[in-house]
């Protein structure tokens, strides 16, 4: 068991390395350095990234592992390589699709995603769960964001591959990603460890708002503040860098998050109908629950003079409501 661990990450870091190389120094790498290009990747991100491109055939992988003499049933077991239907050998996993490779914390090469050039499903394909590799406790690029997160005591979350390259060349160094499933206690736990803080960044469109209303409790559950950036309707980070460029991003995005109350407050109204008095009122009362949270009596009450002072609703009457909704918590 430990042997075939040694094994396989042997055979992730060389698999990565030979990715990296047909990106680019081959002619069908090309197009799929073009297309890295056109999304606004050099080649320092793509090297730092070691981002790479494995060819259409069946047996590039296959070929350049067995002439170094790996074990193609344990590269199979490793997710390298799948077991042909009829029993007959093995074919390369990832075909025709950019390699992103995935470190363990210790940066070892342990997994892949593989994305497809332009559209078509399924967008990215991972690599399956595997000795190496648990999704559940694995966060894309905290070996590179490691030592930021520790001088900063604060992380920065974001949803995909991408979000993460590009947030690294616009400045933000803390940044990590799930691999495509939610957030887990264990990641929670993980990032508990290296920071006080937690900015979540995710898409701003409704997927992206609702994983981090489910995020927020679990962040909080493990110690950390939680702050949230809020992007324009349907963009995610690396679209809002695309579109207004890195300071704009650093400058809108990163450093002025919102509260998790402010956060809850924006999310609560949008399932309310404020033109409405039913809608108002509703919206009130839920907004008194998520203010309720707060422990600090200051807190409460600054939100609480805003949502006075917008829906002309005395201080003292919601500040009751509040209040009960508050002891109710403790
Ligand atoms: P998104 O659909 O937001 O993709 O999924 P993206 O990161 O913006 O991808 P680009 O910019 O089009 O390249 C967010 C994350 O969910 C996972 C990946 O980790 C992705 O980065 N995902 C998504 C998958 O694992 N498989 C998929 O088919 C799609
Ligand atoms: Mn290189
Ligand atoms: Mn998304
Ligand atoms: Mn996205
Ligand atoms: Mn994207």
């Amino acid at each position: 068991e430990d042997t075939e661990r040694t094994v396989l990450i042997e055979a992730h870091e060389l698999a990565a390395k030979f990715y990296h190389y047909l990106l680019n120094n081959t002619q069908h790498g090309k197009a799929a350095k073009d297309y890295l290009r056109e999304r606004g990747l050099g080649d320092k991100l793509i090297d730092h990234y070691m981002i790479g491109y494995a060819p259409e055939q069946w047996d590039t992988l296959s070929r350049f592992l067995d002439n170094r003499k790996f074990d193609p049933a344990l590269m199979e077991k490793g997710g390298l390589l799948s077991a042909k239907h009829d029993g007959s050998g093995y074919v390369d996993r990832f075909r025709s699709r950019i390699i992103f490779p995935i470190w363990d914390r210790d940066g070892k090469v342990t997994a892949f995603a593989g994305r497809i050039i332009g559209d078509g499903q399924p967008k990215y394909l991972n690599s399956p769960e595997t000795m190496l590799f648990t999704k559940s406790r694995t966060l894309y690029n905290l070996h590179h964001a490691r030592p930021a997160i520790r001088k900063r005591k604060q992380v920065v979350i974001f949803e995909g591959y991408m979000d993460v390259i590009r947030s690294w060349s616009a400045g933000v160094k803390n940044g990590v990603a799930t691999m495509g499933t939610a957030l887990t206690a264990e990641h929670c736990q993980m990032l508990g460890r290296q920071a006080d803080e937690v900015l979540i960044c995710y898409d701003g469109d409704d997927a992206g708002q609702a994983a981090a209303m489910k995020s927020i409790p679990m962040l909080e559950a493990a110690g950390m503040r939680v702050m949230v950036s809020m992007l324009p309707k349907g963009k995610d980070p690396d679209e809002y860098i695309a579109e207004y460029g890195p300071e704009a991003f650093m400058r809108e995005a990163i450093d002025e998050p919102v509260s998790v109350t402010k956060f809850k407050l924006i999310y609560s109204r949008k399932n309310h109908i404020l033109l409405k008095e039913e809608g108002r009122k509703n919206y009130l009362l839920e907004a008194a629950g998520i203010v309720a949270e707060l422990d600090s009596a200051i807190e409460r009450e600054i939100y609480l003079q805003e949502l006075s002072r917008e829906f002309e609703v005395p201080l003292e009457v919601l500040k009751q409501d509040c209040l009960i909704k508050h002891q109710e918590l403790q």
